[in-house]
């Protein structure tokens, strides 16, 4: 068994209330920072840990903490994110519904690190009723002494406030997100300035997904060099992985950063092998957004080395034969799998999400949906391949925000390797519509 260490006490009956949660070791980080520690001193371990951002960007947790500007006289925040709408995620919203003091215990060291009065848990709308469950979670920590003015007898006074959203996946977007807190139209802002510098009501701020803030009390309890030896290389650490699809034993599991994609798919100990014993056909790693890779390519990179379950590995080939960790959304399809409908599928999303600020997302993703509509139809023109092509070329790296590097992926993936499914759907649509139900 991989070490785990945000779901080590997941199990628990009673996990959830304060007090087993207490009785598991739970808030000794908040006791041993606030009472033993300088901020600086906890921001150090973090840094030290080698903590990667777990919202899909793997940027070091660390670094961007010693970027928060900290003028005199000036509030900071820490928001954060469990907007967690990438299609394929659902680890976040696991762990604040099964253990959601490890979020809280984290917000409230993070902040003593921070130097933050104030913290933010922004949430999707569709999580509304684990939005409850978090704010039983505070008004356990308040009654606790954890929260409000001078917690534990220190000088260090903290809040907490959830924020729930309506329901759009660009909230995710840290930017995005900050508009929407502050009760505006959650459209991206552009960078610089960056959030360290001027976020929520201009003020500096640090937005961390979930995971990510959930992660700390280990590492100021057994220090960021500890946390460092987990893991591979500068993949520190454990990860959550959300794994779905064609798979015996769909789930959230938490691995040891390293584990060969092979073993995570075909083990009892994860997902204990393809749905009745079928081939594995591709795998999309880390949430939509990321690249498909065919089976070949997602178990072995193109040197021939074993894939691994860490940022590195998975990217290795770049874009041409890799893939990213993202946040770790697992999506396994087997021989059966229709890669132009899935296609479809994440297109008909991006398009919906878009916000509509910038025209090349705004208008390139809904031309994607439109076109990959008429070759599931079975109406594709020759020419149709050619032309998805060059629209996600137009939009990648075109846009204020990622979603449309997002939006462009997945088709540029698909495409790259199995151009010859599209071809086989536009030249003999009849062939495919009998194997494969139009959606
Ligand atoms: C369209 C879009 C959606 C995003 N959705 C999420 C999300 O749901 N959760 C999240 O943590 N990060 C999301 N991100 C990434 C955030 O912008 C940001 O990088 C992240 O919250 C930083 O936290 P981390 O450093 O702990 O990963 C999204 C980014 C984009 C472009």
């Amino acid at each position: 068994m991989g070490k785990k260490i945000l779901l080590e006490h997941i199990n628990v009956p009673g996990i959830k209330g304060l007090e087993v949660y207490r009785q598991n070791g739970g808030y000794a980080s908040v006791e041993k920072a606030l009472k033993t520690m300088a901020p600086d001193a906890v921001v150090e371990e973090v840094k030290k840990s080698g903590l990667r951002g777990r919202g899909g960007a793997g940027f070091p947790t660390g670094m961007k903490w010693s970027f928060l500007a900290k003028p005199e006289g000036v509030e900071r925040y820490l928001v954060v994110n469990a907007d967690e709408s990438e299609p394929g995620t659902f680890k976040d919203r696991y762990l604040m519904e099964r253990i959601p003091h490890i979020l809280i215990e984290g917000m409230i060291t993070s902040s003593f690190a921070l130097g933050a009065k104030t913290s933010y848990i922004y949430i999707r709308g569709e999580y509304f009723y684990v939005s409850r469950i978090l704010e039983a979670a505070i008004e356990e920590a308040y009654a606790a002494g954890l929260l409000g003015k001078n917690i534990l007898g220190s000088n260090f006074s903290h809040d907490i406030f959830v924020q729930v959203g309506a329901g759009a996946y660009i909230c995710g977007e840290e930017t995005a997100l900050l508009e929407s807190l502050e009760g505006k139209r959650g459209n991206p802002r552009i960078k610089p300035p960056f959030p360290a510098i001027a976020g929520l009501y201009s003020c500096p701020t640090v937005v961390n997904n979930v995971e990510t803030i959930a992660s700390v009390p280990y590492i100021v309890m057994n220090g960021g060099d500890e946390y460092a030896k987990i893991g591979i290389g500068r993949s520190t650490g454990t990860k959550l992985i959300s794994a779905s699809g064609h798979i015996n034993k769909p789930g959230v599991y938490e691995i040891e950063m390293g584990v060969p994609v092979e073993e995570f798919i075909y083990s009892e100990e994860y997902c204990g092998g393809i749905l009745n014993g079928k081939k594995l056909k591709a795998v999309v790693a880390g949430g939509s957004s990321v690249p498909i890779l065919p089976a070949d390519l997602i178990l072995k990179t193109e040197k021939g080395e074993p894939r691994l379950m860490s940022y590195e590995s998975l990217s290795d080939g770049g874009f041409a034969t890799g893939t990213m960790l993202g946040s770790g959304g697992f999506m396994v399809y087997d021989e059966s799998t229709s890669i132009v409908k899935n296609l479809y599928t994440f297109a008909r999303f991006y398009h919906h999400e878009s916000c509509g600020q910038c025209s090349p997302c705004r208008e390139g993703t809904g031309w994607m949906e439109k076109i990959l509509h008429r070759i599931v139809e079975g109406h594709g023109k020759a020419g149709d391949v050619d032309m998805l092509w060059d629209i996600q070329r137009k939009i990648e790296g075109n846009t204020i925000c990622p979603l449309g590097d997002a939006a462009a992926w997945p088709v540029a993936s698909a495409i790259r390797h199995f151009r010859k499914e599209f071809e086989e759907y536009i030249n003999h649509p009849e062939r495919i519509r009998d194997k494969m139900p139009v959606v």
